[in-house]
């Protein structure tokens, strides 16, 4: 559990110190009363921003894990294979965990932003499905159907990449 209890920590603390790069300019000049305002809601943005970055190299580590394992069995290390094995049961969790998160900050973020398009509140809702049927699938209760249903849905790279595309266009229209 300590692995889960860092990343708890380490979320928070990306919340609270993240840096205010990535942030759109455009326009501030004649905003300045809610500056500060704003200012919270861009960082709150570039936490999302990384937060769904970190989320989505849960894709790169399945990929990985295979040949990581083949050469630990290979050159016969098991205790690394062990320790390995042990960390990649935390994965899931802390994917569970960095996306719920990138989808609540990704929304506050937008509901501070003055601008705002449809197609990055579209981004917003599929993750937002992206969630319920990640969830569905860890949950025990749900018939299998439902996790099929739900599986089929969550594992398409294609709703990811969506997301992502629709995150970068959205935010060089508004
Ligand atoms: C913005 C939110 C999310 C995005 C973009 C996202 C994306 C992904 C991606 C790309 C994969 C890997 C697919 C593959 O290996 O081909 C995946 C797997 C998975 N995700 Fe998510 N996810 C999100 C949130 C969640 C949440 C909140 C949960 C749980 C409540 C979750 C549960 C799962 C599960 C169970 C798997 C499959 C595990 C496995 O069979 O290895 N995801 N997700």
């Amino acid at each position: 559990m300590s692995h889960l209890r860092i990343v708890s920590i380490a979320l928070g603390l990306l919340l609270l110190m993240t840096p205010l790069s990535m942030g759109d300019d455009d326009g501030d000049d004649e905003r300045e009363d809610d500056e500060g305002f704003e200012d919270m809601g861009e960082d709150l943005g570039t936490a999302s921003a990384w937060l769904l970055g970190l989320t989505l190299a849960y894709f790169g580590w399945k990929r990985i894990l295979p040949q990581i394992r083949k050469y630990l069995k290979t050159t016969e290390q098991k205790a690394q294979l062990k320790q390995l094995n042990a960390w990649n049961k935390k994965v899931l969790p802390i994917h569970t965990l960095l996306g719920i998160a990138a989808l609540v900050t990704g929304a506050i973020h937008g509901l501070m932003m003055d601008e705002s398009s449809i197609l990055l509140w579209t981004a917003i809702a599929l993750m937002g499905l992206l969630s319920v049927s990640g969830a569905l699938m860890r949950w025990k209760w749900p018939p299998r159907e439902v996790k099929k249903g739900a599986r089929l849905l969550h594992m398409q790279r294609l709703m990811s990449a969506i997301v992502v595309i629709l995150l970068l266009v959205g935010h060089e229209m508004v």
